[in-house]
């Protein structure tokens, strides 16, 4: 007996767009079986397609200061990929091989009322989640090699053909390249392949890998997403809270009691800081907001950094000088504060995090000059160097009487 096809399985991946429905199907429909879940190939998405803009149109474009352009060139024998930003000039196209490189721009929708319209049968998403649209111009076998976006976009093919694959398994390989600037995919191996036509539209969430390859010269118009990272979303929510907040609102500590070990932010300071910060520190594991305000504390209202010493110190130097009585000495300018972690102390000094034992932290915010009690073991040598190499600590000689 056949098994019944699951829901997800019976969806397919290419449809055909109608004049009432350029997605193949209701906007509804796609955006609860397709929108940010899998990718979708509509052929004849836009049958009557109108070219609003040419090569020329777009190699014009990118001359302008203000477009923001880039050209990518592969170099098929060596597999390596290069890209140039503009704004080019008619020179630099003029040099530009028969093959194998594409120019693409940035916000094309914004200088060309044309392009923008290109915008009208999307009004089924928010607009504020729509970015912009990019153009590209490839020669053939031009494209921006195998790669994965963080954004929706629908590509549409405008003129010439593009043969675009993708990789749709959940564990597709994202490793990238390391020898390109550009984030290319070091492995990948589609699923599925198309030769897109002009009008055909492949639709991608984010993460799916893909590359697309010109077949002859080919015009693509992507029209891509705008959806904030978290970090950006953070930080912006809590720059816009802290405008708000008055100046008087600050950590303060009237029930503080005699420091027993100098530079160690306590539980009790943990447990302020945690009161200050209210639901912003709840995400926080006790480690995580020590770890970031040991780091924030000790640069706070800092107007210096200290800069590392013109020659390292290697571990024989400072041995020597060790033996020979030499102090160290804190830079002026080098904060220093500690915080207790599991099996140990976390040192910072000016923002800089070093993991060190609980009496090594401890000593070494004693004061501001210090003197060893007993040669340094190994970690603590190599704690002591690093702090030495990072221009917090320097070796001072005694002076010969
Ligand atoms: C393009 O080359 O036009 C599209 C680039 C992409 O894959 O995002
Ligand atoms: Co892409």
């Amino acid at each position: 007996m056949n098994a019944r096809p699951r829901p997800d399985q019976a969806l397919p991946i290419e449809v055909h767009g109608t004049a009432r429905h350029p997605l193949g199907m209701p906007a509804a429909r796609f955006l609860t079986s397709y929108w940010q879940k899998r990718p979708l190939l509509v052929r004849h998405a836009f049958a009557h397609f109108e070219l609003p803009l040419d090569e020329n149109d777009l190699g014009g474009l990118a001359c302008e200061d203000m477009a923001l352009s880039r050209i990518v060139m592969r170099d098929r024998d060596a597999d390596t990929w290069s890209l140039r930003q503009g704004p080019f000039d008619e020179h630099d196209f003029a040099a530009l091989p028969d093959r194998d490189w594409t120019l693409l721009v940035q916000d094309v929708d914004k200088w060309d009322p044309d392009v923008a319209r290109l915008l009208d049968p999307f009004r089924f998403l928010p607009s504020w989640r729509v970015d912009d649209i990019m153009v590209s111009h490839a020669e053939d076998g031009g494209g921006v090699g195998p790669h994965a976006d963080q954004y929706d976009v629908f590509l549409l093919q405008g003129k010439g053909r593009r043969h675009w694959s993708i990789d749709i398994r959940p564990d597709a390989p994202q490793t990238l390249r390391e020898d390109s600037e550009l984030k290319l995919l070091r492995d990948f191996e589609p699923t599925h392949q198309w030769t897109l036509e002009p009008g055909d539209m492949l639709y991608l969430p984010p993460g799916i890998p893909h590359d697309g390859v010109a077949v002859g010269p080919c015009l693509t118009f992507s029209i891509g997403m705008r959806a904030p990272s978290q970090a950006e979303l953070l930080l912006d929510l809590a720059e816009h809270i802290a405008a708000a907040l008055p100046e008087a609102y600050r950590y303060a500590d009237p029930d503080l009691r005699p420091a027993p070990a100098p530079g160690e932010i306590d539980e009790a300071a943990l447990n302020r800081l945690a009161k200050r910060l209210g639901h912003f520190a709840q995400p926080l594991s006790r480690d995580e907001l020590a770890s970031w305000f040991g780091s924030f504390i000790t640069r706070y209202r800092m107007a210096q950094q200290v800069a590392p010493p013109a020659r390292r110190k290697s571990r024989k130097q400072l041995l020597q000088a060790l033996a020979t009585g030499a102090t160290l000495m804190r830079h002026p300018w080098s904060r220093f504060a500690w915080t207790r972690r599991r099996g140990g102390a976390t040192l910072f000094a000016s923002g800089q995090p070093y993991a060190c034992t609980l009496s090594m932290a401890r000593w070494l915010c004693s004061d501001r000059t210090l003197h060893l009690p007993k040669p340094p073991d190994e970690s603590a040598q190599d704690v002591l160097l690093a702090l030495i190499n990072d221009g917090h600590l320097a070796l001072k000689r005694e002076r010969k009487r």
